[in-house]
């Protein structure tokens, strides 16, 4: 028989050594990569430490018995191919092992071209499981660049068109009125879609190539305090207080845009889902080598049953209260990758009609160890 498949990865499991002894030489011939063990514990603790394409499995074994390897293997991964070895493969242990994943039968006594055929079967399923993942990742990327490719496309139009209404809001144009009104109704919607597309792009960049920040030493309380400025006809339009307690600089290793957004888009929320006349809160503090910032606020709160789902791409609350905000469903998602790549962690706390807070941790040093690991 042809040799079966270079680079194949075996792993025989038998507390025979005359199994091991004769799988391993017959396999060996084959160019096939083998390893032997005769207990179960051992053969799991390589199998999760090291490729596996086949596993070779004997039911009757001291310590750790077949099955329950089985089961194991399979809960690892479950496109390893198991093969059973046993001489006692009475029907229920084989509808046992079937149901556990096990693909074939290798009954003992077997010769060594019995031993070939089973192998090459399994490396053909194999091979088929690795191909089937392969087109399945590639579909899957193919869709990811192709959301990215069509948002980039949409960039320049929207671009063009809010400039052109931008003409008729400002120039010399005498339009009336209520038609005003309309184009700046128009204006407003062109600006949500454009906010859509650039934050589906730096969500489609940071999960692709992750985060390319420049950490630097940066004093986090102007950045906030800019922020604040930023908001402030919002602000000022709902009639929202600000409180403030924070020291007057904060050094922190961070990315400053990067660090700004994600104030930017607490301080957003605390405004757009508070009520009127309601508050805010940023407090600031240094809690061991971290930096803890808080965002709180008196709005309309967050039901217990949507917490988990708050950093879902797209996810937004919708109900009478939120129906008419606008917003995309991307900011806490950017929010989380920012706060991630810190080696931070971030913590939701909220209560229906009364508020919510928001709490991140960051290191003031950027370095490898994450708070929520701890
Ligand atoms: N402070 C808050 N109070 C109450 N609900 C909130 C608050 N912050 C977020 N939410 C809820 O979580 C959802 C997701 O928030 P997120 O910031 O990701 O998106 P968004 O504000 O809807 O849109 P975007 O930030 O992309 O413009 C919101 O739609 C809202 O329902
Ligand atoms: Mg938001």
């Amino acid at each position: 028989m042809e040799n079966i498949i270079k680079n194949l990865n075996i792993v025989v499991v038998d507390d025979d050594p005359a199994i091991r002894h004769v799988c391993y030489s017959i396999l060996k011939k084959n160019f096939v990569n083998v390893i032997t063990f005769d207990n179960g514990l051992d053969a799991l603790s390589h199998i999760k430490e090291n490729y596996t394409d086949i596993v070779l499995v004997d039911l009757k074994m001291p310590k750790m018995d077949g099955h329950e390897l089985i089961g194991k293997i399979t809960e690892l991964d479950k496109d390893i191919v198991i093969i059973v070895i046993t001489a006692y493969a009475s029907i229920e242990n084989a509808i046992e092992a079937m149901q556990k994943g096990v693909s074939d039968f290798l009954p003992k006594p077997f010769t060594p071209d019995e031993l070939r055929l089973a192998i090459k079967k399994a490396a053909d399923k194999r091979e088929l499981i690795i191909q089937k993942a392969k087109a399945l990742k590639e579909k899957r990327e193919m869709e990811e660049n192709y959301l990215s490719f069509v948002s980039h496309q949409l960039k320049s139009p929207l671009f063009a068109a809010q400039q052109l209404l931008y003409l008729l809001e400002e120039g010399d144009y005498n339009i009336e009125a209520d038609v005003l009104s309309i184009i700046k109704r128009a204006n407003k919607r062109i600006n949500e879609a454009t906010k859509l597309v650039n934050e589906w792009l730096l969500v489609s960049r940071l999960e692709k190539s992750g985060f390319s920040g420049n950490f630097t030493e940066t004093d986090v309380i102007g950045l906030i305090n800019s922020e604040i400025e930023r908001y402030n006809e919002q602000i000022q339009a709902k009639d929202i207080k600000v409180y403030k307690e924070m020291p007057e600089y904060f050094n922190v290793e961070t990315d400053p845009s990067a660090f700004s957004m994600v104030i930017s888009n607490l301080i957003s929320n605390a405004i757009k889902y508070n009520k009127k006349g309601g508050k805010i809160f940023i407090r600031v503090n240094e809690i061991g080598e971290y930096l803890k910032l808080e965002i709180e606020d008196t709005g309309i709160g967050i039901d217990k049953e949507y917490i988990p789902r708050l950093f879902s791409k797209f996810f937004r609350i919708r109900n009478e209260k939120t129906k008419n905000i606008e917003g995309t469903g991307l900011g806490l998602v950017i929010i989380k990758k920012i706060v991630d790549e810190h080696n931070g962690s971030i913590e939701v706390e909220s209560e229906e009609d009364k508020g919510t807070k928001f709490t991140i941790l960051i290191p003031q040093r950027h370095h490898k160890s994450n708070p929520n690991n701890n």
